[in-house]
């Protein structure tokens, strides 16, 4: 037999003795959760293809917030379902559109928590682009005004932060001006600086209606095969003020979440999006996967690549778990 000096099993023997030596830990401080606002009272209606993910009146996203808050939570972020949508995504920036209502109902429900306000216009447009279109394409100047305003509107209702999502070019910059010039410059911006053209969305744009009428949104999200660009999208809102950087989606993304944390000092959050979810769901429905330790396994590779905070829709599912143990 020979001696091995080394041998790395002497510390993987007991729970505790891995625990000792465990790198990477999930707390439930990591964690923010999506919710889906929606026109109507009572309504609680749940995503086909998002298993355990609703759309919710005001009435029943106030008791959702307060519930996660409840169970730990310690932030959320709206996305809004307007009742009307028009070129101009009127609905995004109108003082009482369904996100602003949301934001002044959970301040009111559970005033504590961290309340984040997905800043896009996809949701509100009647084509489903992130922009002001004009012959096919998106304009991004004109858009960024759009986008200003919304942000506004999203910190009158008293929202936290702001999360700019349309990958306009400037769009953190014009944020943070119409932000400042409005008396907002203790309103934070998540930007979501790297943010690829991804598969993973299907759900959302199910859960959003937000699917393009036409066309897709390469012409603006990043290209998956991207790095360095990578790189240079979140300097560029580094350097427009932004307060937290994103990646998204998440998993598949990685290695730019851990590129980012080496070469930024901001916190960083990253984004396991719907598709991330719905496979997991699916695949732990069909009894192919045992969902609990799938889930935090995604979770913990997150953190260990570097995010400071994990945007996803098991955010209470993760932290009910760790708080049993
Ligand atoms: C809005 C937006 C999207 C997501 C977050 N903000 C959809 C998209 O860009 O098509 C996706 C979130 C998810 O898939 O969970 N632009």
């Amino acid at each position: 037999m020979p001696s091995l000096l080394h041998r790395p099993r002497r510390l993987r023997r007991t729970e505790n003795l891995r625990a000792l030596v465990r790198e990477t830990r999930l707390t439930p401080d990591d964690f923010i959760l999506p919710l889906f606002a929606c026109a109507g009272t009572k309504v609680r209606r749940e995503i086909q293809s998002m298993p355990g993910v609703h759309n919710l009146s005001v009435d029943e996203i106030a008791k959702e917030a307060a519930a996660a808050r409840d169970i730990g939570v310690k932030g959320v972020i709206l996305f809004g379902l307007p009742e009307a949508k028009d070129e101009i995504a009127t609905g995004a920036y109108a003082a009482d559109g369904i996100v602003q209502q949301a934001v002044r109902a959970i301040r009111k429900s559970a005033p504590d928590l961290v309340i984040m306000a997905d800043t896009c216009l996809c949701e509100y447009t009647s084509h489903g682009h992130c922009g002001v279109v004009r012959d096919g394409d998106v304009i991004n100047d004109e858009s960024l005004e759009l986008l200003a305003r919304t942000a506004v509107s999203q910190a009158e209702a008293g929202a936290d932060v702001v999360a700019p999502s349309a990958m306009m070019d400037g769009q953190v910059g014009a944020i943070r001006e119409a932000l400042d010039g409005a008396g907002f410059e203790q309103v934070a911006i998540m930007a979501y600086a790297v943010k690829y053209a991804s598969a993973f969305y299907g759900p959302f744009r199910e859960a959003a209606d937000s699917a393009p009428a036409f066309g897709d949104r390469r012409a603006y999200q990043m290209d998956s095969a991207n790095e360095r660009e990578a790189l240079r999208e979140a300097e560029l809102d580094y350097l427009e003020g932004a307060d937290v950087l994103m990646v998204k989606p998440a998993t598949v993304y990685l290695d730019i979440l851990k590129m980012l944390r080496e070469q930024f000092d901001l916190p960083l959050a990253a984004y396991h999006v719907s598709g991330e979810y719905a496979m997991i769901k699916a695949a732990a429905q069909n009894g192919w996967i045992d969902e609990q330790r799938a889930m935090m396994e995604t979770l913990t590779s997150i953190k260990r690549a570097g995010a400071d905070i994990i945007l996803t829709y098991y955010a209470r599912e993760a932290i009910k778990l760790l708080r049993s143990k």
